[in-house]
């Protein structure tokens, strides 16, 4: 098979996620996804009229996030009629599938030049997707009930014992990395900065991240799902709590244990990874990043949702032939606390390599951009400490993962 190489990957700086208080909110999501794709243009000079397509995920679907997202910011961008766009969902896990998309196309040879990407401004969410994911289907809601993601979180921390602590422990650790590379200017490489239509500056860095978080900073922050998960939503035949009981009845009492200090921050942002053929980046001259060896997903039960990034990254590594010794760096999207300690623990390896520049506890998890994020940060970080190898994946919506394994060039 041929191979499928990123010449380069780029983000906006996520922007809080909280209308009229984020710098980024006032900003169409198009409109920012639109100034994305022409900061990958000026940063590796690629020319629009090539482009065969732009994948983008976004987990919305609805609003100003509507109809094909992919398709209206190229327009934006002023790109040529001729490059056309496509929109996909696979929740938190959109960007990242619509990078391994742009990859399986160049590498099944259908494709020469394609950008992957996504873009989510959670600043224009309505608060609670009260209905669920199931969106009103009565025979899949008793099939499969499915409940808010922090209930979720509360529950794998209950079944794995993850206390408090640890997960807090783990947040500030996110918290600190983050803190350390922002100082180090690590981001500015990747980053475009975002304008506003009057063209004055929106925002050129993350804002979500509270550097200086300690344990004891955490420390009197209340859960944040207690009352949700006592909460009988309109279309469900019990609170979301008793659903719980229902598919894990000997879970006993949900321990919660996530707060707004270790859980994903709510943020608005956009990415894009431009990835191309070997025989086409030798024709333009463009010298590759890394390369795309592996990508992989993974299924585990709807309820519990977010525990399937351990058997995609074990189905990733056994289709690239590798094991977790030959990963490394690891980026794990860090939805909940108790998601990566999860995965850690499924993996059997400790957070040394990874997040290592911390993750969205601290930095935000702008849905179905976040994908591109990690995949950029992890070129980043193969080139900054001379590695080799990176696996990321992300937990998503449904009860899936997304994983992809990367190669410094
Ligand atoms: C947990 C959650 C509900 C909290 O929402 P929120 O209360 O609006 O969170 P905020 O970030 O505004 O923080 C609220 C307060 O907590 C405190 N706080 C947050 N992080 C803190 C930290 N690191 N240290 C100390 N205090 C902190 C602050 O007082 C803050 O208020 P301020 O912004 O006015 O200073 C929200 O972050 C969430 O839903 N996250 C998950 C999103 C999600 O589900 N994504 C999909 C994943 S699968």
């Amino acid at each position: 098979m041929r191979e499928a190489w990123i010449i380069d990957a780029v983000r906006s700086p996520r922007g809080r996620g909280k209308t009229g208080v984020g710098s980024l909110s006032n900003i169409h999501p198009q409109r920012c996804m639109a100034q994305v794709l022409n900061g990958l243009k000026d940063k590796t000079g690629l020319d629009p009229n090539d482009i065969e397509d732009v994948v983008l995920g976004c987990g919305t679907g609805s609003g100003d996030h509507a109809h094909d997202i992919a398709r209206m910011a190229v327009l934006d961008a002023g790109w040529p009629i001729s490059v056309t766009g496509v929109t996909l969902h696979r929740f938190c896990g959109s960007g990242q599938q619509a990078v391994n998309f742009a990859a399986m196309g160049v590498m099944s040879g259908q494709q020469e030049a394609v950008i992957g990407g996504g873009v989510e401004f959670m600043s224009r969410y309505s608060p609670l997707h009260a209905n669920g994911f199931h969106a009103n289907n009565e025979h899949l809601r008793d099939l499969h009930p499915q409940v808010p993601q922090g209930i979720s979180a509360d529950l794998i921390a209950t079944l794995e014992g993850f206390t408090r602590d640890d997960v807090d422990r783990y947040a500030v650790e996110s918290q600190t990395r983050a803190a350390k590379s922002i100082a180090d200017g690590r981001f500015n490489r990747s980053l475009i900065p975002i304008y506003n239509l009057d063209g004055t500056l929106a925002l050129a860095r993350d804002e979500h991240p509270r550097a200086g978080t300690t344990l004891e900073s955490l420390k009197d922050l209340q859960p944040s799902f207690i009352k949700m998960a006592g909460y009988h939503a309109e279309g469900f035949d019990r609170p979301f709590n008793e659903l719980v009981k229902k598919v894990y009845p000997n879970a006993g009492a949900l321990n919660h244990v996530h707060h707004a200090g270790n859980s994903s921050g709510v943020v608005d942002g956009a990415s894009a990874v431009f990835v191309v053929s070997p025989e086409y980046a030798k024709s333009r001259g463009l010298k590759p990043r890394a390369k795309i060896r592996q990508v992989a997903t993974a299924g585990s039960e709807p309820l519990i949702m977010l525990t399937a990034p351990g058997p995609a990254a074990k189905r990733c590594l056994q289709k690239a032939g590798m094991t977790k010794n030959d990963i490394d760096l690891w980026e794990i999207n860090e939805a909940f606390a108790s998601v990566v300690l999860k995965f850690m623990r499924d993996i059997d390896i400790g957070n040394e390599a990874l997040n290592v520049d911390g993750g969205a506890i601290a930095l935000g998890h702008p849905i179905g951009a976040t994908g591109g994020m990690l995949i950029g940060t992890a070129v980043d970080q193969l080139e900054r400490l001379n590695k080799e190898t990176a696996l990321i994946a992300m937990c998503t919506g449904g009860g899936m993962a997304t994983a992809t394994i990367i190669e410094r060039m």
